[in-house]
């Protein structure tokens, strides 16, 4: 079964981050690294993992760029909840790093961890090529910054503030940014370490991080701050641009519901290979957490 296998995979990364993390410094920043990289869904792990499975790597061999995404991802969830971001208080059910700890923790915490992953991808261990290395890091590298997951997340901010709503492509390139481009570098990194085209990955992570951008929008409206692990009701109180605002709760589960057929049709190439990354463009949108 589909979560089954997502939760075998968050296991062997989670296992991976402690082994990784455990001859750290005894230091609080160190402890609070630990705790934001537990926990959570794991699916962009999950998505390193299937996509390498799907070109012949061994599932083992993608743990290190498994573990690396999660460690950016996790990086972007410490500071997306800083004070000076979205304020938010809980994150997987648990007290947000800056709340447990405090905010220059949390900073340097959220520094750590971004630099832990392209340490990780440079290790041997990732790829035994060091062009495959060099290539994970530079589009990781790409992805989580200006162009990447920080513009999504600059213009996310901005728009709290805009003096007219963004429109529908305004709203897309941001969350293309905030959301999609590292979810777009999970789906490729298999391809990657494979040395083959990236491209039908690319298709299908576009569609898929649109729609679970989309499914985190709508989760923020109907979901259950119990069952989320993290505050509801925040992003129309903020101000923040989402699909919802602009389409409304059935537009945008319509759209949600679109993508995810985009999705399923760019792995056409693969045939029933690629099942397993069908459920879980499925789970996109049907997760209630
Ligand atoms: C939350 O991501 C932040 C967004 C990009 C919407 P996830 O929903 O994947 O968070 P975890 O890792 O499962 O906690
Ligand atoms: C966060 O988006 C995206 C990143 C951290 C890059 P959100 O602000 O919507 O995520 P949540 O809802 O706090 O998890
Ligand atoms: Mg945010
Ligand atoms: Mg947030
Ligand atoms: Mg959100």
């Amino acid at each position: 079964m589909f979560r089954d296998r997502l939760e075998f995979v968050a296991d062997q990364v989670g296992a991976h981050l402690d082994a990784v993390l455990a001859d750290y410094p005894d230091q609080p920043v160190v402890h609070a690294m630990r705790y934001a990289v537990s926990g959570g869904k794991r699916l962009r792990a999950f998505l390193v993992v299937e996509g390498a499975a799907l070109y012949g790597v061994d599932p083992a061999r993608a743990l290190n760029a498994a573990a690396a995404i999660e460690a950016v991802h996790a990086y972007s969830l410490v500071h997306d909840d800083l004070p000076c971001m979205d304020d938010d208080d809980l994150r997987r059910g648990l007290p947000t790093v800056h709340v447990k700890w405090d905010q220059a923790t949390a900073v340097l915490a959220g520094d750590a961890l971004q630099t832990l992953a392209f340490d990780l991808l440079s290790d041997p261990a990732t790829h035994a090529d060091a062009d495959v290395r060099v290539d994970l890091i530079g589009s990781l590298a790409r992805a989580s910054g200006a162009r990447g997951m920080v513009y999504g997340q600059a213009l996310d901010i901005a728009a709290e503030s805009a003096d007219r709503p963004l429109t529908l492509d305004e709203i897309t390139e941001l969350q293309a940014g905030k959301t999609g481009a590292l979810i777009a570098w999970s789906a490729e990194a298999g391809a990657r370490l494979a040395r083959a085209d990236i491209a039908p990955m690319t298709r299908y992570a576009a569609a898929l991080g649109l729609a679970f951008q989309i499914a985190d929008d709508i989760l923020d409206i109907e979901g259950d701050a119990a069952e989320v692990g993290k505050a509801v009701g925040k992003d129309a109180a903020a101000g923040k641009a989402t699909f919802v605002t602009l389409l409304g709760l059935d537009g945008a589960k319509a759209r949600a519901r679109d993508l995810i057929d985009e999705a399923i049709g760019a792995l056409e190439p693969y045939g029933a290979g690629a099942d397993t990354l069908r459920d879980a463009a499925r789970f996109v949108i049907s997760r209630r957490s």
